[in-house]
């Protein structure tokens, strides 16, 4: 393989430049020449593509965003979209791509292979951690600290109030950024999506707290958990806690989507975007490269979209225990 093309896409995270960073110098260093593609599919169908060198990824490693730009591109779902694409690749010689990204992507890039046989090896870049084939994917440690830090400000305030917070983090459909910033925030609760929590037991959970003599209470909701959001969850358990409760809701938002990739998140970003590229180059495809148990492993995308990332329950019994 003699040219390759890497893009970002979906949700963006931080860690992602760091990825770029590895496959462009990766690249570099096994002699293959280097595209990127701006703006996901949509670049590709656009032809928003361009060649890149070692010093095009200078200064970038500890930036949040993606310098390559992200978007979910509703036109690759469709055959002219992808046939559009498909000419694109073909008039700038590229033989192969590394997707950064999440489901979306990899979904786009197997559809994509069985239509024009273009190979794709994926590197998981998204702050929900819900793809099976890595233990962590890129951003994730940067959101679940952009969170702490957040949870430990509210805190404060909760704690001079006697107030319950409720605190909405992102995961569409995934506890894993609630579980960890919750463990590590102290919160009372935490509410994920993978194991739904019935609402008589956080009424359970507070009165038992109060009785107590807990001043201040932290629940930790991931947004995939709610039907509606944060604020009609609270104004239900208001409503059957019976008394009158001092009750704020923040919702973190896309906050937790940027900022400065942790240390972590940027030695993952670099192998598993090197690891995306060799693998590439060494013939794999339709492949997601992953880090488990500090492995760089490769797995089906078929597999990371289909088969579910289950949440460990043990962690969730240590929040109850820990919070009496
Ligand atoms: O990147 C994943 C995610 O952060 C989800 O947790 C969230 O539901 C979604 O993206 C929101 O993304 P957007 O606002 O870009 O549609």
């Amino acid at each position: 393989m003699k040219r390759v093309a890497v893009f970002t896409s979906g949700g963006d995270a931080p860690g992602m430049n760091a990825c770029i960073r590895a496959v462009v110098r990766g690249a570099v260093y096994h002699g293959v020449e280097v595209f990127g593609i701006r703006r996901g599919y949509n670049g590709m169908i656009n032809g928003d593509i361009f060649p890149m060198t070692s010093h095009s990824v200078s200064n970038i490693v500890q930036r949040g965003g993606t310098i390559l730009k992200s978007a979910r591109s509703k036109e690759f779902m469709t055959p002219e979209g992808r046939k559009k694409a498909y000419d694109q690749l073909m008039s700038h010689g590229i033989e192969g791509l590394i997707a950064v990204g999440g489901n979306g992507t990899f979904t786009g890039a197997l559809k994509f292979f069985e239509e024009y046989q273009i190979p794709t090896v994926g590197a998981p870049g998204t702050i929900d951690n819900d793809l099976y084939g890595t233990d962590y994917t890129i951003g994730y440690d940067t959101a679940v600290n952009t969170a702490l830090e957040a949870i430990d400000k509210i805190r404060d305030t909760a704690d001079s109030h006697d107030r319950v917070f409720f605190i909405e983090v992102m995961g569409r459909d995934s506890g894993y950024i609630a579980i960890q910033s919750g463990i590590a925030g102290g919160a009372e609760l935490v509410m994920v999506p993978e194991v739904l929590t019935p609402i008589p037991e956080v009424v359970e959970t507070l009165k038992q707290g109060w009785s107590r003599s807990k001043s201040s209470s932290i629940i930790i909701v991931a947004e995939g958990d709610v039907e509606g959001n944060a604020v009609v969850l609270a104004e239900q358990i208001r409503e059957q806690v019976g008394v009158d409760i001092d009750m704020r809701v923040t919702t973190l938002g896309h906050i937790q989507r940027g900022g400065v990739p942790t240390a972590y998140d940027r030695i993952l970003a670099s192998r598993l975007g090197l690891g995306a590229l060799e693998g590439l180059l060494e013939g794999q495809k339709n492949v997601m490269a992953g880090i488990v148990n500090n492995e760089l492993i490769y797995t089906p995308f078929i597999d990371t979209i289909k088969l579910p990332k289950p949440i460990n329950e043990d962690l969730l019994r240590m929040v109850r225990i820990l919070s009496v």
